[in-house]
């Protein structure tokens, strides 16, 4: 995970199968255009588009340049000839899904560098499978067959291939696509992306955590009272029903971006930056969670679905209401949780998990939240100068992903006068003042490292596998307990006031404090 400029001098082809979908024209056409545009991008390099319906190179090519213009991170300037560069790189080939159509996407990829003389290497290749998962594993089959696929140690050309998630749906789901997989796979050839640790904030919890040596001391059920980790979105689902409704904010976002969170933040020291070392430690965490009781999941979690209301002005519909989700539905558009990690450093210190759409602001961070001084010397100041007993405020780590990405640490100071009163101030660092740009997208880092054959940043199958085995265990519970309440919450809010209360029954509360209106001061405990 050192590199930043690309080795290759072999012409490579990145072949996009599900090239007609949103992700490929919001997220992975305008990540390839900046790294064209920073030179990071191998100097051969083809980007092949497939997708069922017929179109041609030049009608791809104009699909994608609105994408680009509309989506990239950095806009492209008028008549700028770095973009009719890159759009010359795009081809387009269809895959209506008829017999034969990969013996026709072998030949007409051959093709591709056949003209070009001055090639003399064969191209190595990078297929992205950016489609519903159902399709996952009749591409690789069909690619298999098709003899698209090279094996794992031909020293001419590389194969790679991404796979989004989700990566099953449970573990037995997850086991078998894996099993599947590796009949025509090598696992080194295997790249299951989390877009959540392409993210700079995401990578810079390690960076922060090993980099530094006064945090990590602290950093154990000795100095740490709770963790918590919030990965909030103010859309609602939308568009996306069809797909959402079968998965639920369980599947959708704690099987994995939440406990890539979770593993990075428990994670031991690594014995270095290699994919293997730091894929070992994570899936250490990950193999450590305590599985919940069918009693444990209806202690520890709460569900909720969003009902009608308004955010920001606009009115939104009850996720009952949006089109594509069925009747009655028990989807979870919210869930919150408390899991421990059964090791030597986390036993007993609860982690609190929460997500959701709908919610008041999009806002994901981690908080380590210290255990109070051991005697309470002085009296504390909340809020505005309201002094309320001797409580102490906590010390507090805020490791904040997205968005004003940067890091907080809180911590009590005299307040000037007679008296000896603590004021809780905090230090704060602020990625874009102190960088003075924005972190790059996600995908940038994550196409670029499978380029560059470092699968440091993806998913590998025990990590996969170790997470679904969790989070089954509360889908089993969930299913079984139909009296287990779905508790609706309004759009616009902080999800069910019942997540607060798995909070307050322990005596803390979520973090940011003003969870609701008009309440700013921390609650007592
Ligand atoms: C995706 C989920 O993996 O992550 C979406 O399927 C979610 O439901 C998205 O909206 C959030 O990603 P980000 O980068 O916007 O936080």
């Amino acid at each position: 995970m050192t590199h930043t400029t690309p080795k290759h001098v072999q012409p490579i082809t990145l072949v996009i199968f599900g090239a007609s979908g949103d992700l490929t024209r919001r997220k992975l056409i305008p990540a390839l255009y900046v790294l064209y545009k920073q030179k990071l991008l191998p100097p051969a390099l083809k980007i092949v588009g497939t997708a069922r319906r017929p179109l041609s190179d030049e009608a791809f090519r104009q699909q994608m340049e609105e994408g680009i213009r509309a989506f990239s991170r950095i806009k492209p300037q008028p008549g700028e000839p770095e973009l009719k560069a890159f759009l010359s790189l795009l081809y387009y080939i269809a895959l209506p899904g008829g017999e034969g159509d990969y013996r026709q996407l072998r030949e007409k990829l051959d093709s591709l560098y056949a003209a070009e003389a001055s090639e003399t290497l064969p191209d190595s290749r990078l297929y992205y499978l950016a489609t519903p998962p159902e399709a996952f594993w009749p591409i690789i089959s069909n690619l298999g067959k098709a003899g698209l696929i090279t094996p794992v140690d031909d020293p001419q050309r590389w194969t790679r291939v991404i796979i989004e998630k989700p990566f099953g749906r449970d573990l037995q789901s997850a086991r078998e696509l894996n099993q599947k997989i590796h009949t025509v796979l090598d696992e080194r050839q295997v790249f299951r992306i989390d877009h959540y640790l392409g993210k700079e904030t995401v990578q810079n919890i390690m960076a922060f955590r090993f980099g530094n040596s006064i945090f990590e001391p602290l950093w154990n059920r000795r100095y740490v009272d709770h963790v918590q980790i919030t990965v909030a979105e103010k859309v609602p689902v939308g568009r996306r029903a069809g797909y959402y409704d079968k998965a639920g904010a369980l599947r959708d976002m704690v099987q994995n971006h939440l406990m890539q969170l979770l593993a990075l933040t428990a994670m031991e020291p690594p014995a270095s930056f290699q994919d293997k070392a730091v894929r070992d430690e994570k899936v250490k965490v990950l193999k450590a969670l305590q599985i919940m009781t069918p009693e444990q999941v209806a202690k520890f979690t709460v569900r909720g679905q969003y009902t009608a209301g308004v955010i920001d002005g606009q009115p939104v519909p009850a996720y009952q209401d949006e089109p594509g989700v069925a009747k009655g539905s028990r989807t979870e558009t919210y869930v919150a949780l408390k899991l421990f990690v059964d090791n030597w450093r986390w036993s007993g210190v609860p982690f609190y998990l929460r997500t959701g759409k709908a919610l008041k602001m999009r806002l994901s961070e981690i908080n380590i939240v210290y255990t109070r001084p051991p005697l309470a010397l002085f009296k504390h100041e909340w809020h505005h100068g309201h002094v309320e007993g001797d409580q102490i405020l906590p010390n507090r780590l805020t490791l904040r992903i997205q968005p004003d990405e940067g890091i907080r640490l809180r911590f009590g100071l005299k307040v000037p006068g007679p008296e000896m009163i603590l004021h809780p101030q905090e230090m704060e660092f602020c990625y874009s003042k102190v960088f003075n740009a924005e972190p790059p997208e996600a995908y940038e880092r994550l196409i670029l490292d499978a380029i560059l054959g470092d699968s440091t940043l993806f998913i590998r199958q025990d990590e996969v596998e170790a997470s679904w085995e969790f989070v089954d265990a509360i889908i089993a519970a969930w299913q079984e307990q139909l009296d287990l309440p779905i508790h609706p919450y309004a759009p616009g809010s902080w999800g069910p006031e019942a997540a607060d209360r798995l909070m307050e029954r322990d005596g803390r509360h979520w973090i940011p404090e003003d969870q609701h209106s008009g309440q700013n001061e921390p609650r007592k405990g």
